[in-house]
């Protein structure tokens, strides 16, 4: 299923050199499974033509109030009463002042006031130049719309149409998707603080080697995203990977086991789940050279030494604060074969009240895997599906957990 189907997104674009982006935007949502219908100013139909809106919504474009196409001639009521949200991407420093004074004498403001307030959500991704955004008016107004309920989404920071570089660029289509799909997501985790690892360790041998695995760090990835969308607070540490920061998280970047231990350690006081994503490395190189490690002809092999890394997941489900229950801690298991015998074999050696399982070397670096939940009551298998839609799933399985503690 699509992260955006059965939903109705009113797509109201205000004028601003953005608007170019909104056609992405637009795109992006239908993609998702969305069906779109595009409101715009007359300003909007400046930037960028009614035509080509039509053609990616595949719906025609609505501009003016007096659009004798509805046959009750009040398309400000009919379009938005439709909606289960209004998008305005871009919202130009004029669009919300007007917004926020109630003001109506065009369609898309218009129709931003006649919404049943309680029912269909009203999200801005504001665009303008970095002395507009950062002009008390607008971020008065800014905070203002915010009490009156709507969402106002962050801006990008960088290079601006203008010439100029600060914070006020829309943020770009995927990642005002991103923020959308967030905002239809349950809030399971509201309140909740969750702190993850991800990824694999490193472990250095000499200044240009070292010791890793395979670990994607997807899964966990998308635990931190899943866990955002929530609701969460989230801290995301994370072993050597290229993947980018879900929107909303907090992310702190590690090498090696020891330094994903102090991470931890830094930070797990504040949080109410612990979930342990993260492919350890099991041990370390007891003496790194401190310069790189050279072949002579001798044909002698270097000797490498190693001790055991700690176990930060056994180590954080030991303290007081997770016995008491007030820290919920999940591990994981990636395992060959026997997967049910195994995870309940770590559950109890981790001495953690749940232990995901997995096939590991199977799914590696994939986008989709199959989990294995097991806790004191039993076991319960998510079937095969995308890293994103069981991490949303495993979220929700937290959280009903969260309820019994
Ligand atoms: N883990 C950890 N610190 C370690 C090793 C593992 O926090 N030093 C966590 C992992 O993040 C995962 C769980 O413990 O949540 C299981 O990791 P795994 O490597 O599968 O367990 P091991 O105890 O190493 O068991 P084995 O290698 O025998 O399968």
């Amino acid at each position: 299923m699509s992260d955006l189907s059965n939903k109705h997104i009113v797509l109201g674009l205000s004028g601003g050199i953005a608007c170019y982006k909104a056609a992405e935007l637009c795109r992006a949502l239908v993609k998702a499974g969305a069906t779109v219908q595009v409101v715009m100013t007359e300003a909007a139909a400046q930037f960028i033509t009614p035509v080509t809106l039509q053609a990616l919504s595949n719906r025609t474009v609505y501009v003016s109030q007096w659009d004798a196409r509805e046959p009750n001639n009040m398309a400000h009521i009919n379009l938005s009463r439709e909606a289960d949200a209004i998008v305005v991407a871009p919202a130009s420093a004029d669009f919300m002042a007007k917004l926020l004074h109630g003001r109506a004498d065009d369609l898309l403001s218009l129709m931003c006031l006649a919404r049943p307030i309680d029912r269909v959500p009203l999200i801005l991704a504001p665009a303008m130049n970095r002395e507009m955004w950062q002009h008390p008016a607008t971020q008065r107004n800014m905070a203002q719309l915010t009490a009156d309920g709507a969402y106002v989404l962050d801006v990008g920071q960088g290079e601006q149409a203008c010439g100029e570089t600060g914070d006020g660029r829309m943020l770009e289509p995927e990642e005002i998707l991103e923020g959308l799909i967030a905002f239809f997501q349950p809030k399971v985790l509201a309140g909740q603080h969750v702190l993850v690892t991800a990824g694999p360790t490193y472990e250095a041998m000499d200044p240009v080697r070292g010791i890793t695995n395979l670990s994607s760090g997807k899964m966990g990835f998308s635990i931190a995203r899943a866990a955002c969308e929530a609701g969460a607070e989230v801290i995301l540490v994370a072993g050597p990977v290229h993947l980018p920061t879900p929107r909303g998280v907090l992310r702190v970047n590690v090498r090696s086991a020891l330094e994903m231990q102090a991470a931890v350690a830094k930070h797990v006081g504040a949080a109410s789940v612990f979930v342990a994503t993260a492919a350890v490395a099991d041990w370390r190189v007891a003496d790194v050279a401190g310069q790189k490690i050279k072949k002579d002809d001798s044909g002698q092999l270097p000797q490498l030494n190693f001790v055991e890394n700690p176990d930060i997941l056994a180590g954080v489900a030991q303290s007081a604060r997770a016995k008491s229950g007030a820290l919920y801690c999940v591990g994981f298991a990636a395992e060959s074969h026997d997967l049910l015998k195994h995870a309940t074999a770590k559950r109890e050696r981790k001495g953690v009240p749940l232990l995901v399982g997995n096939i590991g070397p199977a799914t590696f670096g994939l986008d989709d895997n199959a989990l294995l939940l097991v806790d004191a009551q039993g076991s319960q298998e998510l079937p095969r599906a995308s890293k994103l839609t069981l991490a949303r799933q495993l979220v929700d399985e937290i959280s009903r957990r969260l309820e019994k503690v």
